[in-house]
C-alpha cells in the first residue's frame, strides 16, 4: 500500500490490487467449496436428506465441492503470483487482471453447472466433459496469454538472463497445461482406475513429491530477494533434489507395489526435507507479516512428510486404503499444508494488505478445525481399517465422528467467511482498509 503523506490516506498500487482481486476470487470459491463441504458432511449424516434434492444427491455435489477446491482456492491464488511473476499486475497491462480471473471464475462456474447436471468424466479431479472441459482449458489458455503478452511487453526491464530464461522456460511448461488436462480428461485415454496396480508405487509417490519440492524451491524466487550469504544452503537443498530426481529415476516403474524395502526406503528419502525446507525459506526476505502462515505451512509440510511415509507403509496403507483415513490425510495435503502455503503467499503479495489473513480468531479456528478434522477421519478410518461396514451402517460411534467432522467444517467455513469479507473491504474501500489496518494493529 502506498501513501504520499502522513495525511494522505493509502490505497493499493497496481500489484496489490491485482494480488488482491486474485485472493477474492479464490476466497470465493473456497466459501463456496467449504459450504458445501458441509452439505456433503451433513447428508453423510442424514442420508434421507438426499431425497429433497432431487437429482443434485451427494454423488454430484462431492465432485462440486473437490474441484472447487482444487480449481478455485488452490488454483487462482497463484495465478496471482504468476501476475507476479511476468509483471502482469504492472502497467500496462495490469488493467486487464480482473478480466482474466473472471474468464477462469466463469469457466469454473460453468463447471459447476455440468456437474450438478450429471456431467462427468468420471476420472477424479478430472472431471470436465463435454462444453466445459473447452471452456475450462481455454479459461486456462486465455491466462497464459495473458502472462506472455505481460512477459513480452516487460522485456526491456532489468532483468538477468538466468532469470528471463527461467521464466521463459516457465511459459513453455505453462502451455502444455490446458491442453494436458483437456487431453487427461478423456476417459478413452486411460481408465479412471488404474487395473494394473493396486495403488501408488513408491517411485509414483517420489516422483509427485519431487515436483512438489520444485516448486517449493522455486517459489520464493517469484516472490522475494534472497538474503546475503545464503548461498551454502541454497546449493544443498538442489543438490538433494537432484540427488532424489536420480534416485526416482533409477528405480523404474517395474516393482508396483509398495512392499519392497527399496519403495519405502527410497520413499523416506523425502524426510531430507524435514529440517531443509525451513533453512531454506529462511535464507529469503519475507514481509513481517507471513510469519505466522509461513510457519504455518512449514509445520504442515512436516506433518505431511511423516504422516505420508507412515500411511505408505505395508500393513499400515493395507488398512487405510479406501477408508476416510485417506481423507484425512488429503486434508492434511489440502487443507493444512496446501492451505497455508497459499494463505502465506498471498500475504507476501499483499503486502500491508495481508491483514486480511491475520485475524487471530480465524487463524486458530481454522488450524484447530483443520487437525481436529483429521483426527476424527483418521480414527473413522482406523476403525473402517478392521470393519468396512463401519462408515457404512450409521452406529452411534461412525455418527459421532461425523457429527464432530460436521462442527469443525462448519467452523473452517466461517473462518473462511471471515477472509472474504475482509477480501471484499480490501478491493472495494481501499481507503477504508488503511483505517482497518490502524485499528487492527493496535487491538
Ligand atoms: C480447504 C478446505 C478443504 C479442502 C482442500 C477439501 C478437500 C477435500 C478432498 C480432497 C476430499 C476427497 C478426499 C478423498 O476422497 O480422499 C474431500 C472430501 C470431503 N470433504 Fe472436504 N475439503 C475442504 C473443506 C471441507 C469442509 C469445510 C468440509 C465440511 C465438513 C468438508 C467435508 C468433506 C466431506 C464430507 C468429504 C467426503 C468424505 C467422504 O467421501 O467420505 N471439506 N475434501
Amino acid at each position: 500500500m502506498k501513501s504520499n503523506t502522513l495525511d494522505e490516506p493509502a490505497s493499493l498500487t497496481n500489484e496489490e490490487r491485482a494480488a488482491a482481486n486474485a485472493a477474492w476470487h479464490g476466497l470465493f470459491w473456497l466459501v463456496l467449496a467449504n459450504a458445501v463441504g458441509v452439505l456433503i458432511a451433513l447428508l453423510l449424516i442424514f442420508p434421507a436428506l438426499n431425497r429433497q434434492l432431487g437429482e443434485w444427491t451427494y454423488g454430484r455435489w462431492i465432485m462440486v465441492h473437490m474441484n472447487l477446491e482444487l480449481y478455485g482456492w488452490t488454483s487462482i491464488p497463484m495465478a496471482g503470483f504468476l501476475f507476479k511473476v511476468y509483471g502482469a499486475d504492472r502497467e500496462p497491462m495490469a488493467r486487464w487482471a480482473r478480466t482474466v480471473l473472471w474468464v477462469w471464475s466463469a469457466a469454473l462456474g460453468v463447471g459447476v453447472f455440468s456437474w450438478l447436471s450429471g456431467h462427468s468424466s468420471g476420472k477424479l479431479f478430472l472431471d470436465w466433459s463435454g462444453y466445459a472441459r473447452v471452456l475450462f482449458s481455454a479459461a486456462m489458455l486465455t491466462l497464459w496469454l495473458y502472462l506472455s503478452i505481460s512477459f513480452f511487453k516487460n522485456r526491456s526491464e532489468k532483468c538477468s538472463t538466468a532469470s528471463w530464461a527461467g521464466k521463459l522456460a516457465g511459459l513453455l511448461v505453462l502451455l502444455a497445461v490446458p491442453f494436458l488436462i483437456y487431453v487427461a480428461a478423456d476417459p478413452g485415454i486411460y481408465p479412471a482406475v488404474n487395473p494394473d496396480t493396486g495403488g501408488p508405487t513408491g517411485a509414483s509417490q517420489l516422483e509427485s513429491s519431487l515436483v512438489i519440492v520444485a516448486i517449493l524451491l522455486m517459489l520464493p524466487y517469484g516472490l522475494t530477494l534472497r538474503k546475503a550469504g545464503s548461498s551454502r544452503i541454497i546449493a544443498v537443498s538442489w543438490l538433494v533434489l537432484v540427488a532424489e530426481s536420480l534416485i526416482c529415476a533409477a528405480l523404474g516403474r517395474a516393482d508396483i507395489s509398495h512392499l519392497h524395502p527399496l519403495q519405502y526406503v527410497s520413499l523416506g528419502s523425502l524426510l531430507a526435507w524435514l529440517p531443509l525446507m525451513p533453512a531454506y525459506y529462511a535464507t529469503f526476505e519475507w514481509h513481517a507479516a507471513t510469519r505466522r502462515w509461513r510457519q504455518a505451512f512449514l509445520w504442515w509440510w512436516g506433518a505431511l512428510l511423516i504422516t505420508g511415509w507412515v500411511f505408505f507403509l505395508p500393513g499400515v496403507l493395507d488398512h487405510f486404503k479406501f477408508t476416510d483415513g485417506l481423507v484425512g490425510h488429503s486434508f492434511v495435503a489440502m487443507a493444512g499444508f496446501t492451505s497455508s502455503l497459499i494463505i502465506f503467499v498471498m500475504v507476501q503479495l499483499l503486502g500491508e494488505g495481508g491483514w486480511i489473513f491475520n485475524r487471530t480468531r480465524s487463524f486458530y479456528a481454522w488450524q484447530f478445525c483443520v487437525i481436529a478434522y483429521i483426527l476424527l477421519m483418521t480414527a473413522a478410518g482406523w476403525r473402517e481399517g478392521f470393519d468396512p461396514a463401519f462408515t457404512i451402517a450409521p452406529g452411534m460411534a461412525r455418527n459421532a465422528l461425523y457429527v464432530l467432522r460436521l462442527v469443525a467444517g462448519a467452523l473452517m467455513l466461517l473462518a473462511s467467511l471471515d477472509w472474504l469479507v475482509d477480501a471484499s473491504t480490501l478491493v472495494r474501500e481501499p481507503v477504508a482498509v488503511q483505517i482497518d489496518v490502524a485499528l487492527e494493529k493496535t487491538a
